[in-house]
C-alpha cells in the first residue's frame, strides 16, 4: 500500500545547491539578453536617466563604448532608439539618411560587425505631438502612416541594422514593411514585431528618456487594452501571417499569462520585453533598501524565461551577465 509520508517528498531534490541545479527546469542566460540603448546627438554625451538609475542617454561615439562592453559580457544584441536633435509633425527624423539611429547603426556596425543590431520602428520619439503615426484631429491615421514606417524600417536596414522592430501598433504594418524591405532589396532582414503591445502605465520611465510622452490624448486607440487575452492570439496570428520572423509580448510582467499563451500558439522565436518601469521599480525598491537588486531581477527574468520567452529585452542585461558570470 501507498505511504504518503515516505512515497513523494519534494524537499528531497531540495536539499542543496547541486541538487536543486540538477533538477531546475529554467535558467537563464546571457545569450537570450538584448540590452536596449538610446542615442542622442552630440559627442562624449554619456548622461544618466533620471527615471532610469545606470541607463544612459548616449551620444554615437560612446554608444559604441557601450556596444563593445555589452558584447564584451556576451550578450548578442541591442534594440536602438533615438532622440533626435529636432521633431515635427510627421516625425521626419525617423527615416533620415542621416538620423540618429542610422548613424549609430553604422557606427556600431562598424566597430562591431558581430553584435545584433535590432532598431525600434515607430515615429512617437521624432514627432512633436509625441504619437506613433500621423496625427489629424487628434486621431492617430492607420494607412497613411504605414508608408512613414516603411521608409524608417527601410532606411535602418540600409545603414546595416540586423532586425528592424515595429512598435507602433498600426494594422498592417508588418505586411507593409515586409515588403518595403522585399522591394529595396532587404529580403533577409528579419523583423521582430511588437506584436501584442499593450498600453501600459509601466512605459512611464521610458518616455521620459525617449521624450515621447504625448503631448495630448494617450495611446490607447492603437495599443492594447489590457483586459484582453484573446486578442493577443489575433495580433500574434496576424502578424505571422504579415511576415513577421519573431513577435514580441510587453510588457512582461503583468503579461506572464500572454507570453505563455503566444509560446502555446506558435513556433516562431518569441521575444518578451521587460519594460522600463519594470526596471525602474525594482531599482527604486533596492535603493530603498526593500529588496535585493541581483536576486529579485533574476528571479523577474527567470519567470519571464519560464512563462516561454526565447529572447528577453531588459535594461539589467549588462548586470544581469555580471551576475551569471560568477
Ligand atoms: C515606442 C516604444 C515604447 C517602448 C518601446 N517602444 C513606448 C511607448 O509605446 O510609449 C517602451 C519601452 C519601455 O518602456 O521600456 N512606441
Ligand atoms: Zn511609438
Amino acid at each position: 500500500m501507498l505511504n504518503f509520508e515516505t512515497t513523494h517528498r519534494s524537499r528531497r531534490l531540495r536539499s542543496s545547491p547541486n541538487l536543486r541545479s540538477l533538477v531546475r527546469e529554467t535558467v537563464i542566460d546571457v545569450e537570450d539578453f538584448i540590452y536596449p540603448l538610446f542615442v542622442i546627438p552630440g559627442t562624449g554625451v554619456r548622461r544618466e536617466i533620471g527615471s532610469m538609475p545606470g541607463v544612459y542617454h548616449l551620444s554615437v561615439d560612446e554608444i559604441v563604448r557601450e556596444c563593445r562592453l555589452v558584447a564584451s559580457l556576451g550578450i548578442p544584441g541591442v534594440l536602438l532608439f533615438g532622440l533626435p536633435p529636432e521633431k515635427d509633425e510627421l516625425g521626419s527624423g525617423a527615416w533620415a539618411a542621416e538620423g540618429i539611429v542610422q548613424k549609430a547603426v553604422t557606427a556600431i556596425k562598424k566597430q562591431l560587425p558581430e553584435l545584433i543590431v535590432v532598431t525600434d520602428v515607430c515615429l512617437c520619439e521624432y514627432t512633436s505631438h509625441g504619437h506613433c503615426g500621423i496625427l489629424e484631429n487628434g486621431r492617430v491615421l492607420n494607412d497613411p502612416t504605414l508608408e512613414l514606417l516603411v521608409k524608417t524600417a527601410v532606411s535602418h536596414a540600409a545603414s546595416g541594422a540586423d532586425i528592424v522592430a515595429p512598435s507602433d501598433m498600426m494594422d498592417f504594418r508588418v505586411a507593409a514593411i515586409r515588403s518595403g524591405l522585399d522591394d529595396g532589396g532587404f529580403s533577409d532582414t528579419p523583423i521582430m514585431s511588437y506584436a501584442a503591445k499593450y498600453a501600459s502605465a509601466f512605459y512611464g520611465p521610458f518616455r521620459e528618456a525617449a521624450e515621447s510622452t504625448p503631448a495630448y490624448g494617450d495611446r490607447r486607440g492603437y495599443q492594447m487594452d489590457s483586459g484582453n487575452r484573446r486578442e493577443a492570439i489575433k495580433e500574434v496570428t496576424q502578424d505571422i501571417a504579415e511576415g513577421a520572423d519573431i513577435v514580441m509580448v510587453k510588457p512582461a510582467l503583468a503579461y506572464l499569462d500572454i507570453i505563455r499563451e503566444v509560446r502555446n500558439l506558435t513556433t516562431v522565436p518569441l521575444a518578451a520585453y521587460n519594460i522600463s518601469g519594470e526596471y525602474s521599480m525594482i531599482k527604486a525598491a533596492a535603493r530603498n533598501g526593500w529588496l535585493d537588486e541581483r536576486t529579485a531581477a533574476l528571479e523577474i527574468l527567470t519567470g519571464i524565461k519560464r512563462a516561454g520567452a526565447d529572447i528577453i529585452i531588459t535594461y539589467h542585461a549588462l548586470d544581469a551577465a555580471r551576475w551569471l558570470a560568477n
